[in-house]
C-alpha cells in the first residue's frame, strides 16, 4: 500500500473511533478524557499521527496534511456538540445551528450472525455443486411428516410437535419437506441446500427457540453412495471449521434416511499467540442416505436413484463459531449484541 494511503486509512479509523467514543461519553469528565486521548497535545493519538506526516515524501504531504486537518476539525466539532448536548436544556441561550458541522456518522449496520453463517454454508455448498432454494413455511402434514416416511402416530412426529394453522396446514417443523417438493418438480440430478425458518412447540430458553433456522441439503442421482455422502459432508466440515477439523459419523435414526447418522466435528482452536487447543466433539447435523420410501413418495424410482440428505441448525453453529452462550441473543434485538457483527 502507498504510504500516504496507509496514513489516511489510519486517520479515518481514528476518526471513527473518536466519534464513537464521543457519542458514548456520559459526562464532561468522559468527554475531557476522550479529548486528551485523541487530541492531547503531547500524547494524543491524532497529534502523534500528525507528527508522522514528516515521514512522508514531499509530494504526498499536502493530501495527508489536509486529511489530518479535516479529521481534527471533525473531532473537535463533535466534541463541542456533545459538550453542548451534555449541558442540556440548562443552557441559557440556544446556540445558532452551525450548518457547517458534519453529520454524525451512522452505524452502517451488519448482517445478522445467523444470516452470516447461512451465507457462508451455502457458499461452500455452492462450490460443491449445490443450488440454494427455498420452500414454504406453512406446510401440510403430507410434506412435513407422511411423505418423509413419518406416520403421524410415530414418536418422531411427537418430537417435532408444531403449531397448526387453519385449513389443515401447519408451520413446518423442519426444512425436510422441501426435499419432497423439489423432487416432485425436478428430475435428477438434484443438489440443493435449503435455508429457512422452522417452528416447534419449544420453550424459549438459552438453547431453544420456538422459531429457528435450519439448512437442509439433498443430493439425488444415479449411483450416489455412502462414500459420496461421507466425503461431501467431511469436505464441507473442514472448509467451514478449518482444515485440521476431525469429522465423525455416529449412527442415529431419522424416519426419512436409512442409514442415518449424526455428524460431529472436533475443532482445533488457534489462539492469537499461536498455541492450539482441541474442542470437544460438537454435534453439527443430522444426516443419512435418503430412505427408498421417500424417493418413492416423491415419484422417483428407488431402484434407479439413490441420494443423501442432511439438516443443520445455523443458529447452533453460529453459537459455536462465535462463542455465543444464549440463543435468545439472536432474537431479542439488543443493538449492543448486534454491533459486534457490524460490517458487510
Ligand atoms: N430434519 C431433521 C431434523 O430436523 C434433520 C435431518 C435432515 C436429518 C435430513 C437427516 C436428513 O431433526
Amino acid at each position: 500500500m502507498r504510504k500516504d494511503a496507509a496514513l489516511i486509512d489510519e486517520l479515518e479509523a481514528l476518526e471513527g473511533e473518536a466519534l464513537r467514543a464521543i457519542e458514548a461519553a456520559r459526562d464532561e469528565g468522559d468527554l475531557e478524557g476522550v479529548r486528551v486521548t485523541f487530541l492531547g497535545r503531547k500524547e494524543g493519538r491524532i497529534s502523534l499521527l500528525l507528527r508522522r506526516l514528516g515521514e512522508l515524501p514531499n509530494e504526498l504531504r499536502p493530501e495527508a496534511g489536509q486529511e489530518a486537518n479535516r479529521v481534527k476539525g471533525v473531532v473537535q466539532g463533535a466534541l463541542e456538540q456533545r459538550r453542548g448536548e451534555l449541558e442540556g436544556p440548562s443552557r441559557e441561550a440556544a446556540p445558532v445551528e452551525d450548518l457547517s458541522l458534519p453529520g454524525r456518522r451512522n452505524w452502517i449496520g451488519g448482517r445478522h450472525p445467523i444470516t452470516r453463517v447461512v451465507d457462508e454454508i451455502c457458499a461452500i455448498f455452492r462450490t460443491l455443486g449445490f443450488t440454494r432454494v427455498r420452500g414454504p413455511e406453512a406446510e401440510t402434514e403430507w410434506y412435513n411428516f407422511v411423505a418423509l416416511n413419518t406416520p403421524l402416530d410415530h414418536p418422531a412426529a411427537d418430537e417435532q410437535d408444531t403449531l397448526y394453522l387453519k385449513g389443515g396446514h401447519l408451520l413446518r417443523s423442519h426444512t425436510s419437506p422441501v426435499q419432497i417438493r423439489i423432487m416432485e418438480t425436478h428430475e435428477p440430478p438434484i443438489r440443493i441446500v435449503v435455508p429457512g425458518m422452522v417452528y416447534r412447540r419449544d420453550t424459549y430458553d438459552a438453547t431453544h427457540a420456538p422459531a429457528f433456522a435450519q439448512i437442509e441439503g439433498l443430493a439425488v442421482d444415479e449411483g450416489i453412495t455412502f462414500v459420496d455422502f461421507k466425503a461431501t459432508l467431511a469436505e464441507f466440515s473442514r472448509r467451514f471449521w478449518g482444515p485440521g477439523t476431525q469429522v465423525r459419523f455416529r449412527p442415529s435414526f431419522f424416519p426419512f434416511t436409512e442409514p442415518s447418522a449424526e455428524v460431529d466435528v472436533k475443532r482445533i482452536h488457534t489462539f492469537p499467540d499461536g498455541t492450539t487447543r482441541e474442542s470437544d466433539w460438537l454435534e453439527i447435523m443430522g444426516a443419512g442416505m435418503v430412505d427408498p420410501a421417500v424417493l418413492e413418495n416423491a415419484g422417483y424410482d428407488p431402484e434407479r436413484f439413490t441420494g443423501f440428505a442432511f439438516g443443520m441448525g445455523p443458529g447452533r453453529i453460529a453459537m459455536l463459531k462465535y462463542g455465543i452462550p444464549d440463543i435468545r441473543h439472536f432474537y431479542d434485538g439488543d443493538v449492543r449484541f448486534h454491533r459486534q457483527f457490524a460490517g458487510p
